[in-house]
C-alpha cells in the first residue's frame, strides 16, 4: 500500500465502484458520491475516507473522475480546481468527447493542475477482473506522474495522442461497435429468412478473411493507408452485389437500415467515377469532402 499517494475518486456506480476498489488496493483513497451508501461502501470495503467538501482534496496529487456525464465531470472540477494543490493531475475516466476534455483542461490550467484522458475500453466485468483497457490521451508527462495509478486500474493501456485523442478513440470504437451491431442483426434477420443457418453465419463472418474483418484489415489497412485503388474488387462489382443484397432483403421481406444506407455510398461512390476501381475508394469521397479518413502522410 502507497500511503504517501492519496487518490480522490468522484463516482461510485457501476463502473466507479471496481475502479475505486482496484485504486485502493494500493493507494490511500478518499471517495465522492452523491450516494451515501456507495461512500459507506468503499469506507468499509477499502478503507476510503469519504471526501465532505472541496478543502478535503487541498493536498491529493491524483483525482480520478468516473461520473455519468460531461456536466457533472466539469461541475465537479469547478467545485475543486481552486483547492487542488499545483502540480495535481486529474485522469478523466468517464466517456465524454474530446471537446469536453478540452474544456476542463481550460478550467483546471489557471491552477497549475493537469489533466488526462483514460477512457475505460471495458465493461464492468472487465473492471472487475483486471482485464480492462484504458485508451490515454494527453502529454507523456502527465501520464508519467500518474503510471501507477493507471497502473492499479488496468495493465492494458494505449497512449492515442494529445488530450481528448484517448477520449475519441473510444467514442470511435463504441460507434463502429454500434453501427456493426445494426448491421449483424440485419445479416441475422436476412440470414434466418433465407435459411442460412445461424451458427454457420457466425462461422462465416468470424473468419479473417471474410466480410466483418476484411474492410479493417486489408482495405482500411492497406489499400487505404497507401492510397492505392488499383485493381481488386472493382467499385462497380461491389455496388453490384450490394444492389443484390437490397434485392434479396426486399424479397425476403426483412426490413434494412444500415445495409440501405451503405449502399447510397457506393451510389455516390460511382458517380463521382470511382468505378473501375477497388471499392475502398468509397474512402476517396470523404476526402472529396475535406476529410480525408487517413493523414496525407500516411502511406
Ligand atoms: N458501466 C460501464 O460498463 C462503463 C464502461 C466504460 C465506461 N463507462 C463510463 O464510466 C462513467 C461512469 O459509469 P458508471 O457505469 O459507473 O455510471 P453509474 O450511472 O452507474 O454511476 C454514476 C455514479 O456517479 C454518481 N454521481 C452523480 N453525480 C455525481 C456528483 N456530482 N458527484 C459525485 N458522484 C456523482 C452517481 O451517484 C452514481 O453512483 C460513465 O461516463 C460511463 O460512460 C462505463
Amino acid at each position: 500500500m502507497n500511503q504517501n499517494t492519496r487518490v480522490a475518486i468522484y463516482g461510485l456506480g457501476n463502473m466507479g465502484y471496481p475502479l475505486a476498489e482496484r485504486i485502493g488496493r494500493h493507494f490511500a483513497t478518499q471517495v465522492f458520491d452523491l450516494d451515501a451508501a456507495q461512500r459507506q461502501r468503499a469506507q468499509d470495503s477499502f478503507g476510503a475516507a469519504a471526501i465532505t467538501g472541496p478543502e478535503d482534496v487541498s493536498a491529493t496529487q491524483t483525482v480520478v473522475l468516473c461520473l455519468p456525464s460531461p456536466a457533472i465531470s466539469l461541475s465537479v472540477l469547478a467545485q475543486i480546481a481552486p483547492r487542488l494543490p499545483r502540480g495535481a493531475v486529474v485522469v478523466e475516466t468517464s466517456t465524454v468527447n474530446p471537446e469536453h476534455i478540452h474544456a476542463q483542461h481550460k478550467l483546471l490550467a489557471p491552477y497549475g493542475v493537469d489533466l488526462i484522458d483514460a477512457s475505460i475500453m471495458a465493461g464492468v466485468g472487465q473492471m472487475v477482473a483486471g482485464t480492462a483497457a484504458l485508451a490515454l490521451g494527453g502529454s507523456p508527462e502527465a501520464i508519467a506522474r500518474v503510471q501507477p495509478v493507471l497502473d492499479a486500474i488496468a495493465s492494458r493501456q494505449t497512449w492515442f495522442g494529445a488530450l481528448g485523442a484517448g477520449a475519441a478513440a473510444k467514442v470511435i470504437n463504441n460507434a463502429v461497435a454500434h453501427a456493426v451491431m445494426v448491421v449483424v442483426a440485419e445479416a441475422g434477420a436476412m440470414a434466418t429468412a433465407a435459411g442460412v443457418q445461424c451458427d454457420k453465419l457466425i462461422a462465416l463472418l468470424s473468419d479473417a478473411q471474410m466480410g466483418l474483418h476484411r474492410p479493417l484489415t486489408y482495405r482500411y489497412a492497406e489499400r487505404i493507408v497507401q492510397g492505392d485503388y488499383a485493381g481488386g474488387m472493382p467499385l462497380d462489382a461491389a455496388r453490384k452485389d450490394s444492389v443484390l443484397a437490397l434485392q434479396l432483403a426486399q424479397t425476403l421481406g426483412v426490413p434494412l437500415f444500415a445495409i440501405q444506407g451503405s449502399h447510397s455510398v457506393y451510389d455516390m461512390a460511382a458517380a463521382a467515377g470511382y468505378g473501375r476501381e477497388d471499392y475502398a475508394a468509397v474512402a476517396k469521397l470523404w476526402a472529396d469532402w475535406g476529410c480525408p479518413a487517413v493523414p496525407s502522410d500516411a502511406a
